[in-house]
């Protein structure tokens, strides 16, 4: 039987070829990881459900993008109706480091007015003396940007759920300051069973959960 949840929240993964989106989505999904991984043809799914506060479950519906440049019209088309998402780089390549501003202007002029919340991830941290990007200084870009920053692995299971739950909480935080609406035919976020009464006046509701 489906898992109950409050609200779906459409997640999209970006960043250049090999960063390793789709083992950051299987780590996080399934559990697994896997030293041989093919290149996403176009975009893949995959869902998942978080709880963010007690009672309060949002499923993740995610979407795994193709980071080679000639699925780009494709992906594109999956921009709109994603409310949030992971920017991702390779610690360890310096060209999908650099690459992340021009991820994040094109997101941006796809989705423009609306806004799309991200964080910046530094992935393959396990990788520690192939590093060609440090800490400090991806820390200096996610400020400059806006981001929150974190470093994951796929292969050594780290901060994989702290990068999923960081950016489900600073979406859900928008949502409840009034940031994000729930406009009819977007579908970045979409109300599921029970919702809390984030507008509990309008629809009269009491929930039993208590997000
Ligand atoms: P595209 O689908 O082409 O956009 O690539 P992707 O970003 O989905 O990368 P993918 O997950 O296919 O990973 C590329 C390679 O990096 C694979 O060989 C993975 O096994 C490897 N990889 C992914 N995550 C990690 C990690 O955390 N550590 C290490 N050492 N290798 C990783
Ligand atoms: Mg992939």
């Amino acid at each position: 039987m489906d898992e109950v949840w409050q609200y779906q929240f459409r997640i999209i993964l970006l960043g250049d070829s090999t960063v390793g989106k789709s083992s950051l989505l299987k780590r996080f999904t399934d559990g697994t990881f896997s030293e041989v991984q093919d290149p996403t043809v176009g975009v893949d799914f995959y869902a998942r459900v978080l709880e963010v506060e007690p009672g309060c479950k949002i499923k993740l519906q995610l979407w795994d993008t193709a980071g080679q440049e000639r699925f780009r019209s494709i992906t594109r088309s999956y921009y709109r109706n994603s409310v949030g998402g992971l920017l991702m780089f390779d610690v360890t390549n310096r060209r999908s480091y650099e690459n992340i501003k021009e991820w994040l202007k094109e997101v941006n002029r796809h989705v423009y007015p609306q806004r799309t919340i991200f964080v910046l991830v530094g992935h393959k941290s396990d990788l520690t003396d192939d590093r060609e990007v440090s800490r400090e200084e991806a820390e200096k870009l996610a400020d400059t940007l806006g981001l929150n920053y974190l470093e994951t692995s796929a292969k050594s299971n780290s901060n994989v759920e702290e990068a999923f739950v960081k950016l489900t909480a600073c979406i859900y935080e928008s949502m409840k300051g009034g940031e994000i609406a729930l406009e009819d035919g977007w579908d970045g976020v979409k109300r599921g069973f029970n919702p809390r009464a984030l507008d509990r006046g309008k629809e009269g509701k009491q929930s039993d959960c208590n997000c």
